[in-house]
């Protein structure tokens, strides 16, 4: 990296207060706030509190923006992106909007983040699809066993871009080729990807991509967009249906207008009024990823597991748990030993903040961490296995 870039990741540092007392390794399970996401939550208080202008529509603006914002980041038009509450918003939209026929085949990885599980299940209930688990192979998504499974009823094969317990980054170009070769819709649950591994919706082909905002792109809980693909966009009805959903020329002087059209865009399957505070927050957050850029955050993440596995693989004690190939890795980085759970302790007690997940210590590094926080977690792993 050169030295304007490294200028810029420290510059970024500092607006993480946590950065002063504690390493925090745990974005893949809630990302922390910057001083600049509060500033925009806390303006949007005072504003509310002084309360002596109209700002009604403050929300609308930052919404357009903000559907601009991801749209760059992820390849995609600007129409083809809604705003929502979490990930599962655009999972729903997408299963219990579109019409498939009965019997219809619904493919899902074994090992998934329950997301998916929950919300397709429910719809394989509502409508009579199969939900049918496709068996992981080495605690990942498989793409022969996958080809395997598919048969004439297949419609839809829903997975996540990085599986969020051992970080293996799903090879979406080879899934979306083999999705499109079989007439089967690909839908990504795309947050443990979102900010750190780039994606580029159109060119990789995806039918649906829905990430929530409160890990990797370090808004608060309750925010996150979705991408549809405009065709199928076009055949999904929406599943719940808002004043909001039509389009009143942001003119809310006439309300007796009961005709007006939906927005031909992702828009459409919005829901009502925002969540204003969440908007400015998301607003002030995604400023980082276009300010660093996602192929320099990635480096940057990758780096410094680097320097981890280096060491992980030279201690016998400790074993990698996640693929470090360059197809597959991501910037959460896995690893364990004997008593997982003990080390797990020790690391929290000197205020590293990592989490445990299926049997390994998860390790999320973003943009705000440096090699001072791998040092610091390197020498709690060394007078460990000390022990
Ligand atoms: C892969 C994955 N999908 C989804 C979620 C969360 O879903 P939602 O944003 O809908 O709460 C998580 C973690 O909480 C996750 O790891």
């Amino acid at each position: 990296m050169n030295e304007k870039l490294e200028k810029k990741f420290a510059d970024c540092r500092r607006e993480f207060p946590h950065t002063e007392n504690t390493v925090y390794f745990n974005s893949a399970s809630y990302g922390p706030f910057s001083i600049t996401v509060k500033k925009a939550i806390e303006d949007n208080i005072n504003l509310r509190l002084a309360a002596d202008i109209d700002d009604t529509l403050y929300a609308f603006t930052v919404a357009e923006e903000l559907r601009s914002d991801y749209a760059a980041l992820v390849g995609a038009d600007k129409q083809d992106i809604g705003l929502g509450l979490n990930t599962s918003f655009g999972l729903n939209v997408m299963a219990f909007g579109l019409p498939l026929p009965r019997g219809s085949e619904i493919l899902v990885s074994d090992i998934e983040f329950p997301a998916i599980i929950y919300t397709w299940r429910a719809a394989a209930e509502r409508f009579g699809y199969e939900l049918k688990f496709v068996p992981a192979k080495d605690m990942s998504f498989d793409i022969e066993t996958f080809k395997k499974a598919i048969t004439g009823k297949t419609k839809v094969l829903a997975v996540s871009y990085v599986q969020f317990f051992n970080g293996y980054k799903n090879d979406l170009a080879t899934l979306s080729q083999i999705c499109r070769e079989n007439d089967i819709l690909l839908v990504v649950d795309g947050i443990q990807g979102m900010g750190t591994e780039p994606v580029d919706v159109r060119q990789l082909g995806l039918d649906v991509f829905t990430s929530g905002c409160q890990k990797w792109m370090l808004a608060p809980q309750g925010c996150g967009f979705f991408y549809l693909d405009p065709e199928l966009r076009r055949k999904i009805q929406p599943p719940f249906m808002s004043w909001l959903g039509v389009d009143w020329q942001m003119n809310f002087t006439s309300l007796f207008k009961f005709d007006n059209p939906c927005f031909d865009s992702t828009r459409k399957f919005e829901l009502g009024y925002y969540v204003v505070l969440n908007l400015a927050g998301m607003k002030a957050a995604v400023r980082y990823f276009q300010h660093l850029g996602i192929e320099n955050i990635q480096r940057h993440n990758h780096r410094l597991i680097d320097r981890l596995a280096e060491y992980i693989k030279s201690n016998r004690r400790y074993k990698i748990t996640s693929s470090m190939t360059p197809l597959h890795r991501s910037s959460i980085f896995t690893f364990t030993c004997d008593n997982y759970k003990e080390l797990h302790q020790e690391i929290v007690k000197r205020k590293i903040i990592l989490a445990l997940r299926e049997g390994s210590l998860r390790v999320s590094v973003h943009f705000f961490n440096n090699d001072d926080d791998i040092d610091k977690l390197l020498e709690v792993l060394d007078d460990f296995s000390k022990r």
